[in-house]
């Protein structure tokens, strides 16, 4: 595996929009009012510039996540853990057969730095890609202002159980985390914490639903609980996954309210390969050999578990590991 050693470069800057075009390795990442267009030495691509922006600020704030991150069927990348792929229909059937797939291997820091870039010069004030929609402003058009606040929301890792001293603070209505509107009609008392005498201080326990019903973003695991490799993220989700998330693990969902809709395809290919309803309940487990989207109607709470444990991927890659966890029979 090659790895390139090259970093975005600007390039020109469209007078009409204000937007400018940028370039990394052989792709390039132009925006108009409407559609972000990538273009690589075999073909181009164009995807809808709120899915793309929406996306972006996402992989680059998750570190690149878990395998595959595909923004639509076609463009992506592909997580190494220290390199990054950038791929252009390396994994659609289609684009395969047509011979216009390419992939491009990057040094971690230089693809989060070229998104970043890119997020910074096409996002203007009043639109935040990590809102739900129907919480947000609009990308389209031409450039405004640009946002001075942060665009990207990293995992923050709880060090303590949260709410104890010195850890991170729990969200509040003072803290400026209302309430979502979707969760209006949950309840929220406060556990009782009866703690033993000289344990004080040691021993916490919060509503969790309160916590989650207070995020005010989409589809971005923030606050997460890790123990060793054992990742755990809540999540308030509202429309659609932004990406399609291709593992390289078992990854854990326990649908903790309302309800979502997977797609479930072929992690080389993209033929589908189930659907999936969760309702408030719900545990199942995505095999590490696909990949899925969610969909939810209505903003729902969401549990994800990952399996961090460096390495695990290339069990799973070499077959050591069957694909799914659990074998019923
Ligand atoms: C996932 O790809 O498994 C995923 C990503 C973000 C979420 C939930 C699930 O908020
Ligand atoms: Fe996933």
């Amino acid at each position: 595996m090659t790895v390139l050693d090259t970093k975005v470069v600007r390039l020109t800057t469209d007078e009409a929009t204000g937007y400018t075009m940028f370039q990394l390795g052989s792709f390039t990442f132009r925006r108009d009012d409407y559609f972000a267009h990538i273009s690589w030495p075999k073909g181009n691509h164009i995807i809808e510039i709120d899915r793309f922006l929406r996306a972006t600020v996402r992989d680059i704030g998750w570190g690149f996540f878990y395998g595959w991150i595909f923004f639509d069927d076609v463009f992506g990348t592909t997580n190494h853990y220290g390199t990054v792929d950038v791929f252009a229909g390396s994994y659609d059937r289609g684009c395969k057969e047509a011979g216009i797939d390419f992939l491009e291997t990057f040094h971690a820091e230089a693809v989060a730095e070229a998104f970043q870039a890119i997020a910074q010069d096409w996002i203007s004030v009043g639109y935040d890609p990590l809102n739900a929609p129907l919480e947000t402003g609009s990308p389209i058009g031409s450039k405004g202002p640009e946002r001075t606040d942060p665009l990207l929301r990293a995992f923050i890792a709880a060090d303590r159980m949260l709410g104890l001293p010195g850890d991170k603070p729990v969200r509040t209505e003072a803290a400026g985390f209302p309430i979502n509107r979707a969760f209006a009609d949950l309840d929220y008392d406060s556990p009782d914490i009866e703690c033993a005498a000289g344990f004080e201080g040691q021993l916490h326990a919060i509503n969790l639903f309160d916590h989650i019903a207070r995020s005010d973003v989409t589809w971005n695991p923030s606050i997460s609980a890790v123990a060793g490799g054992n990742i755990c993220c809540v999540t308030s989700e509202e429309h659609m996954l932004p990406v399609i998330h291709g593992n390289d693990r078992n990854e854990w969902f326990i649908q903790l309210t309302d309800e979502i809709h997977w797609n479930i395809a072929d992690k080389n290919t993209g033929a589908p390969r189930g659907r999936i309803v969760m309702k408030a309940g719900d545990v199942c487990a995505m095999p590490a050999d696909i990949r899925h989207q969610g969909f939810a109607p209505k903003r729902a709470m969401l549990m994800v578990m990952e399996n961090g444990t460096p390495g695990l991927e290339a069990r799973y890659a070499s077959g050591e590991l069957k694909p799914y966890p659990v074998d019923f029979g």
